[in-house]
């Protein structure tokens, strides 16, 4: 689950290069490094951390070369170490990949006979190694590919570098990404479109089982079969521009505080509030005949998918099974002929939700997205792509594209619940409207965070914290939780509010903070009482709630937080604010890495 990026060009690749890792970043960050070729010889920078390091490197020990490969790790098999960082190489053999060699044990065995000596712990290695076996052979670059490919099972992309061949990259895809750029005088091969933007906006995506010789002004691609075949070149909307922090100290500060905008600009894709017309896209399905629809995501992502389905069931009366993306694609769920299947992600490119798309396809669902990167696989791969409108997320910690995606799945619950005449035109638009008001709301909510400032600094001395919800707002405990795990590294659980007597009340103990997400609505009385059993066993309750829910306590909370009164269907979309900048204040209150926390990457393309 790494980035990777090659070039060949007029030039000193090194510049570019970097500048691709810098975008790729978001992939991992447990090391990074660049060979290239200089006079028939490969050299090699690598650095163990971030990028930032590697280019320290560099600048101690410059390297130049018009032809050369990068790599940014997020490591799999292997420590996160200098040994273990790509490019790895094998003589005249230079190997950057993203993915897992599942057969590597194998391939390292029967290396090994043939006597090749391992150096790191990485499933990669094998594939430098490989590819000097049939070079030694006398193959061309062509046939070396296709053996290679034939002995390679798992998922890959590949970008190889040969010395004999200073014009030539050889690249290769298979369930991992991989574009090509066409630039002036130069090619490019990238992870992504992100990637390679700055340098050029023609890019072409390879499809899975496609290889490619890519020489400074050609590149030869073929399929899975061998057989030569064009790709098309699109134009790629991704910006080439910079994404700077602004005035934030964080990319996460910055996307929270981006959010009533971003959700302005995403819910008037969907809905014009002047006609009060929602306006959805065509559908390949009848969704009054719908029989049922399946969501499948992962992570921050899924939870999104747990409220939509509160919305859908409750409004649009649409059974909906919510699945995690890693669980369903191997356990040979129930789906009905003619059912629907809609995958939440942020990137598009997660793998295990792209996995889960191609089951999905296998048996006959329609398939529909919501994804933040349009050009993503996974969007490339859907029926319906419904696009959330957040702007590039840098941040690991996922922030304005849950809310957007809770935007979208909102109108889309409202948007199939009026077509399967489960809601009438007035309260639609009731709906609609309240959720046309979110951004002024979430402004106010963002403008003051002084208290949060104050809460997160006794939340950081904890070390396990406890999220209660309720219905639409379980899932936010749950979202609260990760949120808190991944950035603060103190141990956080979610539970469903009802659900804490049955077991997770025995953690309770004097001064334990329980993180209480319950605004005022028909389940509030219940809520109050697990709150009171809280209390009672000392814990230090963190209520979010509105003016009506604290009214209505006759406790004392230890923090009691007022958020504006919301429509309760638009709730979860509010009450995700407080569980982020919660986690936010607490990491810095720990002084942990907000944007990139340890042993985490933004895009998981690793099943
Ligand atoms: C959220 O803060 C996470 N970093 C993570 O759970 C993320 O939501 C998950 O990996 C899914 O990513 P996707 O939406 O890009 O598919």
């Amino acid at each position: 689950m790494c980035g990777i990026i090659g070039m060949i060009g007029a030039n000193s690749v090194v510049p570019y290069i970097l500048e691709g890792l810098r975008r790729l970043e978001y992939r991992g960050y447990d090391s990074a490094g660049i060979s290239t070729l200089v006079k028939g010889v490969v050299n090699r920078r690598r650095a163990e951390g971030k990028l930032a390091k590697l280019e320290k490197k560099l600048k101690d020990k410059p390297l130049t070369g018009n032809i050369g490969i990068g790599h940014t790790r997020w490591a799999t098999h292997g420590a996160p170490n200098l040994i273990n960082a790509h490019p790895h190489v094998s003589g005249p053999v230079s190997v950057v990949h993203n993915g897992i060699i599942e057969n590597h044990k194998k391939l390292r065995t029967d290396l090994v006979a043939s006597g090749f000596v391992m150096e790191t712990d990485t499933d990669t290695e094998v594939v430098a190694h490989l590819v000097k076996y049939y070079h030694d052979q006398g193959l061309s670059p062509e046939e070396i590919m296709r053996s290679i490919i034939e002995r390679l099972n798992g998922a890959y992309a590949l970008v190889i570098m040969i010395a004999d061949y200073p014009g030539t990259l050889m690249a290769a895809r298979k369930s991992s990404p991989l574009a090509i750029g066409y630039g002036n005088e130069a090619m490019f091969i990238g992870s992504d479109a992100l990637a390679l933007a700055p340098m050029t906006r023609r890019i072409s995506y390879l499809e899975d089982g496609d290889w490619a010789i890519v020489g400074q002004d050609y590149s030869n691609i073929y399929n899975a079969e061998n057989k030569q075949v064009e790709r098309p070149i699109n134009l790629t909307e991704v910006s080439g521009a910079l994404i700077g922090k602004g005035k934030y100290r964080h990319f996460m500060d910055k996307e929270i505080h981006e959010q009533p905008e971003v959700i302005g600009y995403t819910l008037s894709a969907f809905y014009d509030p002047n006609s009060g017309r929602m306006k959805m896209p065509e559908l390949p399905f009848d969704p009054t005949l719908l029989p049922k629809l399946t969501i499948i995501a992962a992570g921050t992502s899924y939870y999104a998918g747990m409220v939509a389905k509160y919305w859908l069931e409750g409004l649009a009366r649409l059974p909906v099974e919510v699945d995690i993306a890693s669980e369903f694609r191997y356990r040979n769920s129930v789906l009905p002929k003619g059912g629907a299947a809609l995958f939440i992600s942020q990137s598009g490119e997660s793998l295990d939700t792209l996995m889960a798309l191609r089951h999905a396809r296998e048996v006959e669902q329609h398939i529909i997205s919501l994804v933040n990167v349009s050009e993503s696989t996974i969007a490339r791969e859907s029926d319906i792509v419904l696009k959330t409108l957040a702007g590039p997320e840098i941040s690991v910690a996922s922030t304005k594209a849950f809310t957007t995606q809770l935007v979208v799945l909102l109108s889309l619950a409202v948007d199939w619940a009026h077509k399967r005449n489960f809601l009438n035109k007035k309260v639609s638009a009731t709906i609609m409207t309240e959720l046309s008001r979110l951004p002024i709301t979430m402004a106010e909510v963002l403008a003051d965070q002084g208290r949060w400032k104050a809460c997160a600094h006794e939340l950081a001395l904890a070390k396990d914290v406890i999220y209660l919800g309720r219905g639409l707002n379980f899932p936010i405990a749950l979202e609260g939780a990760l949120k808190l795990k991944e950035l603060s590294y103190i141990h956080a659980e979610g539970y469903a509010a009802g659900e804490m007597k049955h077991g997770p009340i025995a953690l309770l103990e004097e001064g334990m903070p329980v993180v209480m997400v319950a605004p005022y609505d028909e389940w509030f009385e219940k809520t109050a009482s697990n709150l009171k059993e809280a209390l009672a066993r000392g814990a230090r309750v963190i209520l979010l709630s509105d003016k009506e829910g604290i009214k209505r306590l006759d406790d004392e909370p230890a923090w009691v937080f007022e958020m504006p009164k919301v429509h309760p269907l638009i709730a979860p979309i509010l009450y995700s604010l407080p569980v982020q900048l919660i986690a936010y204040h607490t990491a810095n209150e720990k002084g942990t890495d907000v944007d990139q926390p340890r042993n985490l990457a933004k895009s998981v393309t690793v099943e």
